[in-house]
């Protein structure tokens, strides 16, 4: 990690982002507005995954939006990659020593919901965590029983709402559940995904939100609806479905979230 965080300094030339934002599936095409942009690759951060996932660029891009400072991660590793939970810690643990506080993950999900349809963007309110997998087994400290019941930051959540209003984007939210992947869900358990209080199903973020919880980073999380649940609808599901669904609720979120940085006070430039 120390590798990492030394070349993350040193490529950051003096900028103190203080939020980093994890882009998901197809949502890539966030980082055209960020300004004053320069582009790491995760070849150069010892210990950052190395994605195989296509939709996925593999690179941080550092610059402004709206004049605030923030950090991106394009490109995610996820848990079907290598079997392994814990996959994004390094990453998230060297944001978090250069500076980072608050962490923003976002992800391409299906829809559990009628009033969710593809295009749509979903705050996360909370979370199942239908896996059965940890990202903090085998963490030998007591620093792994980590309270989940405020995950998804309460001061976060108000803020990206009154930027949704203002910013006049239509935001849904809800539940998101965590199936493990990398195949898709059948219809039966949409059935009783929906059935347990899941408002959309994805393969990612819940990891990670876990572990930045563990290191005391501030979560806010969105999924991009790109396709309603196995069943719902009748048609098969794909990976070309969710990149190519993804980008028209991307822009909303892209939309939204230049408000919120924006009207975040405490966002240092
Ligand atoms: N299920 C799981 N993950 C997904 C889906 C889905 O329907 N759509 C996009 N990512």
């Amino acid at each position: 990690m120390k590798a990492a965080t030394a070349e993350l300094i040193k490529r950051l030339e003096g900028r103190t982002p203080k939020t980093a934002l994890v882009l998901g599936s197809g949502l890539g095409a966030f980082v055209d507005q960020i300004e004053d942009a320069i582009h790491i690759s995760y070849d150069d951060l010892e210990g950052f995954p190395k994605s195989g996932v296509s939709g996925h660029a593999g690179e941080l891009v550092v610059g402004t939006l709206n004049g605030k400072s923030i950090i991106v991660l394009s490109g995610r590793i996820h848990y079907y990659e290598q079997g392994d939970a814990s996959a994004m810690r390094l990453p998230i643990s060297v944001l978090q020593a250069v500076g980072v506080e608050r962490l923003v993950l976002t992800n391409s999900a299906g829809s559990l919901r009628e009033d969710l349809p593809p295009g749509s963007v979903m705050l996360i309110t909370d979370h199942i965590n239908w896996s059965g997998m940890n990202p903090l087994i085998g963490e030998p400290t007591d620093a792994r029983f980590v309270g989940m019941t405020n995950a998804y930051n309460k001061e976060m959540k108000t803020s990206i709402r009154e930027a949704a209003k203002s910013a006049n984007v239509e935001l849904g939210e809800g539940v998101y559940m965590w199936f493990s992947g990398p195949s898709f869900e059948t219809p039966a358990e949409i059935k009783m995904a929906r059935m347990l209080g899941g408002d959309a199903v994805g393969m990612s973020t819940v990891p990670e939100v876990i572990l930045a919880r563990f290191i005391g980073l501030e979560v806010a999380a969105f999924s991009v609806i790109t396709n309603f649940g196995a069943g719902m609808t009748g048609g098969e599901l794909s990976h070309t479905e969710t990149k190519e669904m993804a980008p028209m609720g991307g822009e909303k979120l892209g939309k939204l979230l230049a408000a919120w940085l924006g009207a975040n006070t405490d966002t240092k430039k």
